[in-house]
């Protein structure tokens, strides 16, 4: 049988160490996970079974192991101790005789995105990325439909815009809205993106520093590596749609709380083929997985046991091949979720109730 193995890591660190270890998670706070984690080795998570191809009927077998760091002690630590603790926990993915690891948030993220760790095993590794890519454009795009924001018509936004996902992402929005916003930390990458992609771009892109230039944005994909939230209720216009790709989560849970006139959607959530059992709760309701996720298993239904996406430089093609591959085998976009609970369609409903109530307050008020 082939198999596949994929790095997971403690994203919100009470929580999630309390889904393994509850005495740990109970009695260590915040901080103190993020000290101890130094010093944890790699953990033995769980077996995937049940995963089958809907091309093929070939059913295929699966680990989770997690990298100890949270996303605070990646950011902090030297990047070659962090290469190393991921390469370490790949080493057990190679014990344990997965064909294919892939690399989850933050392992995904740190330095050259995954290109040092390939070199150093000899599984291949992919970072999940492109599909990630292909799902978060998928979900905004369905987004919009459902809340009947015309796409051709629409200002959008992508935060994080000169990151791996977030570059593509926009290369993809460009060709759908009328303005797109590039928006990011660093004003000459920006510039340098817009005017990559510009003479092809169908959309007027325009670039920022500053989240206050998300109040003229309808549709928003966010897809930061920031380890806080990034985008508060008061940067958000009503009727609008976060499609929040990033873990740690971009969007501040005070827009949840504070604004019933805005959909937040999380971003990359796939339905997986078969009757699969991660024999792990990693917050997604059963049969359901993270994009970065699918684009290995989908890799590992395939037989195509090679490093697959790397690095930062993702490539439009590689997005379109896997979303191709993946669909074949029986992946697709899952339902909207926000904040880890299923939104219904009266939910979307009243949004958009609220959000023509919200305009009109703000008209009269003007
Ligand atoms: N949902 C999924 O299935 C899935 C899969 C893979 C990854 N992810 C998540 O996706 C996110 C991005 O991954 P990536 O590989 O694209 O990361 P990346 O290549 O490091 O890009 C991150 C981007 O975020 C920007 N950024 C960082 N901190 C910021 C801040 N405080 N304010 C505004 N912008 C900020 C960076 O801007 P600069 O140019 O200024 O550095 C860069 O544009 C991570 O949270 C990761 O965990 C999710």
């Amino acid at each position: 049988m082939d198999t596949f193995a994929f790095i997971i890591h403690p994203i919100d660190p009470k929580r999630d160490v309390s889904r393994k270890f509850p005495f740990l998670g109970r009695i260590l706070n915040e901080r103190q996970i993020d000290f101890f984690s130094t010093f944890f080795p790699p953990v033995y998570i769980s077996e995937i079974e049940g995963i089958t191809s809907q091309a093929t009927g070939r059913e295929i077998r699966g680990w989770f192991i997690a990298c100890p760091y949270t996303p605070r002690r990646m950011m902090e630590l030297p990047e070659r101790m962090v290469y190393r603790k991921i390469i370490q926990t790949g080493r057990l993915a190679e014990k344990l005789g997965a064909n294919i690891l892939g690399l989850g948030a933050f392992t995904s993220v740190v330095g050259d995105a995954g290109i040092t760790i390939a070199k150093a095993l000899d599984v291949p590794v992919t970072t999940g990325d492109s599909f990630t890519v292909s799902m978060a454009v998928d979900a905004i795009r369905q987004a919009a439909r459902v809340m009947e924001i015309p796409l051709d018509l629409a200002t959008a936004a992508v935060v994080g815009a000169t990151g791996a996902i977030g570059q593509v992402c926009t290369e993809m929005l460009a060709d759908d809205v009328e303005r797109l916003y590039l928006i990011g930390r660093r004003e000459e990458a920006l510039e340098e993106l817009r005017d990559r992609l510009q003479p092809r771009a169908r959309a007027e892109l325009l670039v920022s520093t500053k989240m206050n230039v998300l109040a003229e944005a309808q549709l928003i994909l966010t897809v930061t590596s920031a380890i806080h939230d990034v985008i508060r209720p008061e940067h958000l216009q009503p009727g609008s749609v976060v499609c929040d790709v990033a873990r740690p989560r971009d969007v501040s849970a005070m827009v949840a709380a504070a604004r019933d006139d805005i959909l937040v959607i999380d971003g990359g959530m796939v339905d997986v083929p078969g009757p699969v059992n991660f024999h792990f709760n990693f917050g997604f309701p059963p049969g359901k997985a993270y994009a970065c996720m699918a684009e290995t298993i989908a890799l590992a239904l395939e037989g195509r046991f090679e490093d697959y996406t790397l690095g930062k430089h993702l490539t439009r093609e590689r997005v379109q091949e896997i979303d191709e591959i993946a669909k074949r085998h029986g992946f697709r976009l899952s339902g909207f979720r926000s904040f880890e609970r299923e939104v219904t369609p009266q939910q979307i409903e009243t949004v958009r109730r609220n959000a023509i109530h919200s305009r009109k307050m703000r008209v009269a008020q003007m």
